[in-house]
């Protein structure tokens, strides 16, 4: 696999074209970001242990039938993924009220959901990221009906297995954001699924594993996302 131009860089991953037009070289730095770019910092190996987080993450969604961009993990900050067109929606799904939650509806942090919420935002840093809902997605032409439909079952179905897959590791899944993309006119998952994405507590304690560290000024931001990659591989 030959690695060619940059073709992309967003806050926290570069995509590099290569010599197959069908996929692309997903690259993982150390930079972080909160509040869209406002709180700008860098976390030492981040993007190693993103890169691994998420690719044990991709591995078992995939083998569980969610399809995702993966394709292979090539090195410490690098996988193959599909080439996909991104779609711009971000996908949040809430077991447990945390972040913007809390502060646009008032709802105490932790606070156990009675069903989860799931969120649409349009992807789009200049408008800050906006919650939307299904009528802005299909008026808008962001997505059709259909694919939208195809993204809620695929997120749902994220939601119960990651649980269950973060639960056998002492650690409670709170809430996260997918993003997905097309690739040959199916819809599929992409971008990453790790403590940048992902809210993660340990189980009994509340810990936080997640970058709410760095959002948060919460320290030992590192500790946090080395406890996940052990969990998640096993080392
Ligand atoms: P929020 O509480 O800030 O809305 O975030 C909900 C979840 O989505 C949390 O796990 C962090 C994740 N997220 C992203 O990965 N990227 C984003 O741009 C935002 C706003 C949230």
């Amino acid at each position: 696999m030959e690695k060619r131009e940059k073709l992309y860089e967003g806050k926290a991953k570069i995509l590099y074209a290569t010599d197959d037009k069908d996929q692309v070289i997903q690259y993982f730095k150390d930079d972080a970001t909160a509040g869209n770019g406002k709180k700008k910092g860098t976390v030492e190996e981040k993007g190693i242990m993103n890169n691994g987080i998420s690719a044990k993450v991709f591995e078992y969604l995939q083998a569980n039938g969610v399809p995702t961009h993966f394709v292979s993990k090539l090195s410490d900050r690098e996988m193959l993924v599909k080439k996909v067109e991104i779609v711009k929606v971000e996908v949040i799904i809430r077991n447990r009220a945390a972040g913007s939650l809390c502060r646009n509806y008032g709802v105490e942090e932790g606070k156990t959901l009675s069903c989860p919420i799931l969120e649409f935002c349009y992807k789009e840093d200049k408008y800050n990221d906006p919650l939307m809902n299904e009528y802005h997605i299909k008026a808008l032409g962001i997505a059709t009906e259909k694919e939208i439909e195809k993204i809620k079952e695929i997120t749902f179905k994220v939601n119960e297995l990651m649980k269950k897959f973060f639960l056998a590791l002492k650690i409670e899944l709170i809430d996260f954001k997918l993003e997905f993309g097309r690739y040959k006119g199916e819809i599929i998952l992409a971008d990453e699924m790790s403590p940048d994405t992902c809210r993660l507590w340990e189980v009994g304690t509340g810990v936080r594993l997640d970058k709410d560290r760095f959002r948060n000024d919460l320290g030992n931001i590192k500790e946090g996302y080395q406890e996940v990659l052990k969990r998640v591989t096993g080392k």
